[in-house]
């Protein structure tokens, strides 16, 4: 059985509502942009350390398997033995790339999302899983939001990048696009791996947040690792509840920049113009790259 699924991996941006489990923030006294306070200071002894062993846990195993841009921005998260407070971290990050970092309840909807990348606001989850989501959490939490994902904010390219995304996330909304957009944002964001000189590298943040997909991704023969291809991403699904069987892999942040620079109008209705992949297909002619090497 797959262990580790779910948010451990990380989350699309996506709608919660009808269908989905009851959100365990207070969405009530959140703002109309469905930020809120990140209320520091009612964390639990009990959850500054759960965020301590899941921080531990995954910073142990980042020498080469996490891209270097990221290992190296992992320590703005401040003091790894509690949960960092969002105000001090912002004002790191404002000075980096004037990204800051904002609490919201839980999942958000897509719209809401897209408004405040767009202003390089990034929403991070105010709450902490159940010691007992220790390996596996459905949504996610303030470790995968704050440790999988800010990091790379850091970097410049990467920080436009998201920016872009937001930008092109409301318009892809009037498009009736975000399907589409969603792939891209699940096979770089979420679950991208970058071709380094030293070899194959993690930079997604649901890989970087798992316990068990960083090795995987980086190292198993198992998934197709395929170079980054725009309209090939759009049309493949993914899986939500196990470890990817299909990877992406970029060269550098600057060719995932440029590559989706250009106007998305025509590339939605060239995508939709031909069939959607499966997870885990393998295109005939299709190149694929190889795992790295396992070490020892
Ligand atoms: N260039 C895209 C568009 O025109 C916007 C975008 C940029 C989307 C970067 C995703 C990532 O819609
Ligand atoms: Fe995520």
């Amino acid at each position: 059985m797959l262990a580790n699924k779910g948010v451990n991996q990380g989350v699309a941006p996506v709608t919660y509502g009808e269908g989905n489990r009851p959100p365990r923030g207070d969405y009530a006294h959140a703002r109309g942009d469905y930020t809120c306070d990140q209320n520091w200071s009612a964390y639990s002894p009990q959850e500054h350390d759960l965020y301590r062993r899941l921080y531990e846990r995954q910073a142990s195993q980042l020498v080469g398997l996490a891209c270097d841009e990221f290992i190296e921005a992992v320590e703005h998260l401040g003091a790894a033995q509690r949960i960092p407070r969002f105000d001090e971290l912002s004002e790191k990050l404002h000075r980096a790339t004037r990204w800051e970092v904002v609490a919201v309840p839980g999942l958000i909807p897509e719209e809401a999302f897209f408004a405040l990348l767009a202003k390089r606001k990034f929403p991070v989850t105010g709450w902490i899983r159940q010691p007992e989501e220790f390996d596996y959490v459905v949504e996610p939490d303030v470790f995968h939001d704050l440790f999988g994902h800010v990091p790379l904010l850091f970097n410049p390219v990467f920080a436009d990048y998201m920016q872009a995304y937001g930008a092109g996330g409301l318009k892809a909304s009037r498009l009736d696009a975000c399907e589409l957009l969603a792939r891209l944002y699940w096979y770089t964001v979420e679950f991208g791996l970058i071709a380094t000189p030293q070899g194959l590298r993690a930079y997604g943040a649901g890989i970087l947040s798992s316990a068990g997909e960083l090795r995987y991704s980086v190292h198993s023969p198992q998934p197709s690792r395929v170079g980054f291809d725009l309209q090939r991403i759009m049309r493949t699904r993914y899986k939500i509840d196990s470890y990817q069987t299909t990877y992406f892999v970029i060269d550098s942040f600057r060719q995932l920049f440029d590559a989706t620079a250009p106007d998305f109008t025509p590339i939605y209705r060239a995508v939709r113009a031909q069939p959607e992949i499966d997870a885990g297909v393998v295109l005939t002619n299709e190149r694929l790259i190889a795992a790295a090497c396992t070490p020892g």
